[in-house]
């Protein structure tokens, strides 16, 4: 089925996210294109898709690999600054849920926000927020699925990566993962609230909590076991000298 924004929009109601879908052959990557759209106040959750991104982004300025069959999508929010921590976690869970409504596969995060199949990572989210003072200008919630794709001709990633369809052994329907990826993130923003449920359901997604992990947040490097979260997502690990140690951003690596 080929995608555009009236097949996506079909038979979904939301609220907010999904109302108004731009949808793009190739760009350089949705987060740009949403970006810049935000700047002029384009109606709240408007979802920037595309077949493919020849400039695709990654956290910490890493590439994204984003042909044909990666699931390239970008939303626009104008959230209150209470809001958020929160937006990684509906991401993330929302990616969950499609994923398994969709492929009936049971993902899970890594934290902070990769979301993997045994071990390897098949979705990314990269959250760009335009803040003035202290105020929230936009943010720009950009998630890539590796759907139908087959991460082992990418030397870079053939190692780490895996995509829905090299785990079940066939094509998956993009266009219905992206309706449902779209009913969740709604479904989720919408009923925020205090957040309490959102963060709860995020935390027991989690993989990383109870592993050994390394986390590296720009120079500084945090070894230990992963104990819990805090409410705003702040990783907390407890080095081998007892002391507990805040992580609230970087990667993190799980130790055998
Ligand atoms: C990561 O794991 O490092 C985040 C990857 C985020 C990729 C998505 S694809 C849609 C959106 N546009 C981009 O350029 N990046 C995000």
């Amino acid at each position: 089925m080929t995608i555009t924004p009236e097949v996506i929009g079909k038979n979904i109601t939301t609220q907010i996210i999904g109302r108004n879908i731009l949808h793009f052959p190739s760009v350089s990557s949705t987060n740009e294109i949403a970006k810049e759209i935000a700047r002029h106040r384009i109606s709240e959750g408007t979802v920037v898709v595309a077949d493919k991104q020849t400039a695709g982004r990654g956290r910490a300025n890493r590439s994204w690999i984003s042909p044909e069959g990666v699931t390239a999508c970008s939303v626009i929010l104008y959230p209150a600054a209470s809001q958020l921590p929160y937006l990684i976690m509906i991401a993330s869970l929302s990616v969950i849920r499609a994923v398994k409504k969709i492929t009936g596969i049971e993902a899970q995060i890594k934290w902070p926000n990769d979301i993997q199949i045994d071990g390897k990572k098949i979705s990314g989210i990269l959250i760009e927020n335009k803040l003035q003072s202290k105020n929230i200008v936009y943010s720009v919630i950009g998630i890539g699925i590796n759907t139908n794709f087959n991460p082992v001709q990418y030397p870079d990633i053939m190692e780490k990566a895996t995509s829905l369809s090299v785990v079940l052994g066939r094509d998956v329907p993009q266009v219905h993962l992206l309706q449902q990826l779209i009913i969740e993130l709604d479904k989720l923003y919408c009923s925020l609230g205090d957040g309490k449920m959102v963060f709860e359901e995020w935390r027991s997604n989690l993989v990383t909590l109870g592993q050994h992990v390394r986390a590296t947040s720009g120079d500084v490097v945090t070894e230990g076991i992963a104990e819990t979260v805090d409410s705003d997502g702040t990783l907390l690990i407890r080095e081998s000298e007892g002391v507990l140690t805040r992580v609230s951003h970087g990667d993190v690596t799980l130790r055998k």
